[in-house]
């Protein structure tokens, strides 16, 4: 069975082949939601769209084992590159191949996952 690392928690849970991270974070009691760099995470808690896809504030980045996650679909590229009401661009942008929805994440193989991965807000990235 595949194991995941959560760095920021520093905790390993096995997970079935095929399940879905956010499902299996939640159910060790890892928090996903951290707003905009801690901002708004409370919030997020509770308003989000509940693993639709739809939201972006479950993302995640996945620091190792990338290939071992199902590849990203319509509703999280869609999600990532152009919704309006979320931050998930900012976070997407300069990390294409990391940055996954938790929701819309199978495992099918050992990852490690940063929880809550801060926006770069003032980076290179959006102002080169
Ligand atoms: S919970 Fe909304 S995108 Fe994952």
């Amino acid at each position: 069975m595949p194991i995941v690392n959560f760095v920021n928690e520093k905790k390993q849970i096995e997970v079935p082949a095929g399940a879905n991270l956010r499902t299996e974070a939640q159910k060790a009691g890892i928090k996903l939601y951290g707003g905009i760099n801690g901002v708004g995470a409370a919030v997020n808690e509770v308003l989000n769209c509940h693993g639709f896809g739809h939201c972006g504030t479950c993302r995640v980045k996945i620091t190792k084992g990338v290939e071992n996650a199902s590849p990203m679909g319509m509703v999280e590229s869609f999600t990532f590159k152009y919704n309006p009401l979320g931050p998930a661009l900012f976070a997407y942008i300069g990390n294409e191949d990391t940055m996954r929805l938790a929701c819309r994440t199978k495992v099918m193989g050992d990852i490690t996952v940063e929880t809550k991965p801060p926006l770069n807000l003032t980076g290179e990235n959006f102002f080169s």
